[in-house]
C-alpha cells in the first residue's frame, strides 16, 4: 500500500504530479500489489478505437491481493460482517482466513462443475455472504462474473444471461427483503425457459430453506457442491487485461449493455480510491449499503475494501425494515466508522423523522459517503447534522458503472466541503467541460458536458460482444475524450458540481434507467400504440418516471390501466422501472423528421409548461397545449 494522502496541500501536490506523469504515478501504486509477473509497459491507449491497456503484460490474480496477501498480517481480522434482514437473527463474521477458505472451496466447486477460465457465471442473489464468496471464487479461477441485481425480472435476467452466454447461474432459493420473501429460484427457472441454452448448471444456495423445485441434472445445491471441497485453490494466472467481470447498465438507446472491466487496472484503482477517499484506518468498520448487483457493491463492498485489508459490512435488508431506524441500529451495533449510502435513502429516512437517528448511539461514525445521484442541499444538511452530528466529513462521490471507481470526490476530512459539490478529481483523473460542439471550456468557472481526457486504470474496456457500441456511446461524441453523459458546473476554485444526465437516462432512487427500455416495456401492452417516458423531479427518488401514452381506444379507468402498465414493466424489466405517473395523450410532440421532442415533455412533467418556448418547428404544435392541459389528470 502506498501512503495515504493526508492533507489538502498534499492532495494538490499529488494531483499535479499524477497528471504530469500519469504512468509513473500509477506504476508506483501498482508496485504495492502482488504480481506473478511484472508488466512490460504501464499504459497503451487510443480513445479512437478505443483501446486502453494498463500494466501491459503483467500477470496477477486479484483474489491473491484481496485475500492471500493479508493472511500473514491480518488472517484473524474480520474481513466481512454480514448483517441479516431480520435483526433478531444473529449476524455472521468471516475473518480474512475464513473468507479465503470459503472462496477456495467455492472455486473448487466451480471447477468441479466444469467452469474454466474465461467462462461466464451469472449471479442472481440476495445480499448474502455467498454472493461475495461466489464472485471472488470466479475471480480465483479466472471465470468472469456477471452479477444481475435480484430485483430484475425473469425477462431481464434471461437477456443478460444470453448476451454473455453464461454457463452457470448461481442463485438462492428465496430472498428475504423487508417483510417480503421473494422466490428467487422460481424467477431463475422462468428465465431459463427463455432460450438460455448456454446454461449447464444452476447452483442454488439455501437461504431461507423454503421449498423449491430442483431440475435434475441441471440444478445443484450449493452446500452439497461447496461444503466438502478443499480449503485451498491455486489462483489462476491472469493477464492484467483479462476480463474480471461484466456488469449490465442502461443507456439512452436499446438494451442494457455489458460494461467490461479487467483485472489489473481495476485492482489498482479501486484500492487506491477506497483508501484515499474514505481515509480508512486500521480497525475502522466500513459499511456501504449498496447492493452488489450495482457497481458500487462490486468496487466498494467487495474489491476496494478487501484489497485494502478493511472490514466491510454486507447488509441483506432494507433501510425501513423493521422500521426507519434500521440503518442507525446497525451503525450502533457494529460500531460503524464509515457509512456510505445513496441520497434517496437519506431523503426517505429524513422524511421518517429526526427521532430515528437520535435514538441510536452514532458516536462511532467518522466519515459519511453519498453516491449514485446528486445530493440536494437539504438532504446534505440533514445527513451532516442528524447523522454526522456536524462531526463527520461527507464524501459526495461521483462515478459510474463505466468508470469502475470514484472519479470526483472530496477526500474525507482533507477538503473543505461545499454541499452538493463532488469537489475535485482523484489523482490521475483529468476531467474537462465541453460545449455541445466539443470545444473545451477553458475558463475555471464554467458549465458544460463532463468528459475525461486521459485514461485511468479502472475505466471501461469494451461493451461485451459489441465493441463498436462502446466506441459509439462513449468515445464518438467528442474526439479523444471519454464522454460521461453527465452535465456539470465548475466553480472558480475548480470544484465540480454534477448536475445530472444530459441523455435519455433517468436516475430513479439511484437506479439508472433508460427511457427507451421503459417505453419498450410499456409498448408491450396490447392497448398501447406509442409511449414516451421522461424523468421529473421527485422528492424522495430524486427523479420519478413519467410516461405519456397513446392508446388505441379511450381509457375510462386510467388507474386500472396504470396497474396493467405496471404489470407489463415489472414483467419486462422489474418493479424499479414502474412509472410513477402516467398520462394518456392523443399524440406526442414530434419534429418534422418524426423525432419525439422530449424536452417539451420533460417541461410539462416538471410542471413548467409556462417555459416551453418555441414549438413552431413541430409537426403538430397544437398537441402541446392538449398535453399540458391534461397534465393534471396524470395518475
Ligand atoms: C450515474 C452513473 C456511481 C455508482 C452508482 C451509480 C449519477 C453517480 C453521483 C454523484 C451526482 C451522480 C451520474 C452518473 N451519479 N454518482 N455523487 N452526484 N450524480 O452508477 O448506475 O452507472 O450511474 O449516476 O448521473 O452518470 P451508475
Amino acid at each position: 500500500m502506498t501512503k495515504q494522502i493526508s492533507s489538502f496541500a498534499e492532495y494538490r501536490k499529488v494531483y499535479k504530479n499524477s497528471v504530469e506523469n500519469p504512468e509513473k504515478f500509477w506504476e508506483k501504486q501498482a508496485r504495492t500489489f502482488e504480481w506473478k509477473k511484472k508488466w512490460d509497459k504501464v499504459l497503451e491507449w487510443n480513445f479512437d478505437k478505443p483501446d486502453v491497456q494498463w500494466f501491459v503484460g503483467g500477470k496477477m490474480n486479484i483474489t491473491e491481493n484481496c485475500l492471500d496477501r493479508h493472511l500473514k498480517k491480518r488472517g484473524d481480522q474480520v474481513a466481512l460482517i454480514w448483517e441479516p434482514n431480520d435483526p433478531s437473527q444473529s449476524y455472521v463474521e468471516y475473518t480474512y482466513k475464513e473468507l479465503y477458505q470459503a472462496v477456495c472451496q467455492c472455486a473448487n466447486a466451480l471447477k468441479a462443475n466444469g467452469i474454466k477460465k474465461g467462462d461466464r457465471v451469472c449471479f442472481y442473489m440476495p445480499m448474502v455472504p455467498e454472493l461475495t464468496i461466489g464472485v471472488l471464487a470466479c475471480a480465483r479461477i479466472g471465470a468472469i462474473h456477471s452479477v444481475v441485481f435480484a430485483g430484475f425480472s425473469a425477462t431481464a435476467l434471461a437477456d443478460r444471461i444470453k448476451d454473455a452466454t453464461c454457463k452457470m447461474v448461481i442463485c438462492s432459493d428465496y430472498n428475504s427483503r423487508g417483510a417480503k420473501n421473494i422466490p428467487v429460484k422460481e424467477i431463475v427457472d422462468e428465465a431459463l425457459k427463455k432460450d438460455c441454452d448456454s446454461i449447464e448448471t444452476v447452483l442454488v444456495h439455501k437461504n431461507t430453506g423454503d421449498k423449491v423445485k430442483m431440475k435434475s441434472g441441471r440444478d445443484k445445491w450449493w452446500h452439497k457442491e461447496v461444503d466438502g471441497q478443499k480449503k485451498s485453490c491455486k489462483a489462476a494466472k491472469m493477464d492484467a487485461e483479462d476480463m474480471l467481470f461484466i456488469l449490465y447498465t442502461s443507456g439512452s438507446t436499446g438494451k442494457p449493455k455489458g460494461v467490461v472491466h479487467t483485472c489489473g487496472g481495476y485492482m489498482v484503482y479501486t484500492e487506491y480510491t477506497f483508501r484515499n477517499v474514505f481515509q480508512y484506518k486500521k480497525g475502522d468498520i466500513y459499511w456501504c449499503t449498496a447492493d452488489i448487483g450495482w457497481i458500487t457493491g462490486h468496487s466498494y463492498i467487495i474489491y476496494g475494501p478487501l484489497l485494502a485489508g478493511a472490514t466491510t459490512i454486507m447488509f441483506e435488508g432494507v433501510p425501513t425494515y423493521p422500521d426507519a431506524g434500521r440503518f442507525w441500529h446497525v451503525c450502533e451495533k457494529h460500531k460503524v466508522t464509515h457509512f456510505y449510502t445513496a441520497p434517496t435513502a437519506i431523503r426517505a429516512l429524513m422524511a421518517a423523522g429526526d427521532h430515528w437517528p437520535s435514538h441510536y448511539d452514532l458516536s462511532s461514525l467518522k466519515v459519511l459517503g453519498s453516491v449514485g445521484e446528486p445530493i440536494n442541499e437539504e438532504a446534505w444538511n440533514w445527513y451532516n447534522e442528524k447523522v454526522g452530528k456536524q462531526n463527520c466529513p461527507i464524501v459526495d462521490t461521483w462515478w459510474q458503472t463505466e468508470t469502475g471507481g470514484i472519479l470526483i470526490s472530496p477526500l474525507a476530512g482533507l477538503h473543505k466541503l461545499k454541499p452538493s459539490y463532488a469537489m475535485y478529481p482523484m489523482p490521475g483523473i483529468q476531467p474537462c467541460l465541453v460545449d455541445a460542439e466539443g470545444n473545451e471550456l477553458k475558463k475555471k468557472e464554467a458549465e458544460g458536458l463532463l468528459c475525461i481526457k486521459f485514461p485511468w486504470p479502472s475505466m471501461i474496456r469494451t461493451t461485451y460482444g459489441d465493441h463498436d457500441r462502446c466506441k459509439q456511446v462513449y468515445f464518438s461524441a467528442f474526439e479523444n475524450m471519454y464522454f460521461t453523459g453527465d452535465g456539470a458546473r465548475r466553480d472558480k476554485g475548480g470544484a465540480y458540481r454534477i448536475i445530472g444526465r444530459v441523455d435519455d437516462v433517468i436516475n430513479v432512487s439511484g437506479h439508472r434507467i433508460g427511457t427507451a427500455e421503459v417505453e419498450n416495456a410499456i409498448n408491450e401492452h396490447p392497448l398501447v400504440i406509442e409511449s414516451a417516458v421522461v424523468g421529473y423531479p421527485h422528492e424522495i427518488k430524486g427523479q420519478g418516471i413519467y410516461a405519456y401514452i397513446i392508446t388505441e381506444e379511450d381509457v375510462d379507468d386510467v388507474a386500472a390501466f396504470k396497474k396493467e402498465v405496471h404489470a407489463e414493466v415489472t414483467k419486462v424489466i422489474g418493479p424499479i422501472a414502474k412509472p410513477d405517473l402516467i398520462q394518456v395523450v392523443p399524440g406526442l410532440p414530434k419534429t418534422r423528421s418524426g423525432k419525439i421532442m422530449r424536452r417539451i415533455l420533460r417541461k410539462i412533467a416538471s410542471g413548467e409548461s409556462d417555459s416551453i418556448g418555441d414549438v413552431s418547428t413541430l409537426l403538430n404544435p397544437e398537441i402541446v397545449t392538449s398535453i399540458s392541459d391534461g397534465n393534471s389528470d396524470a395518475v
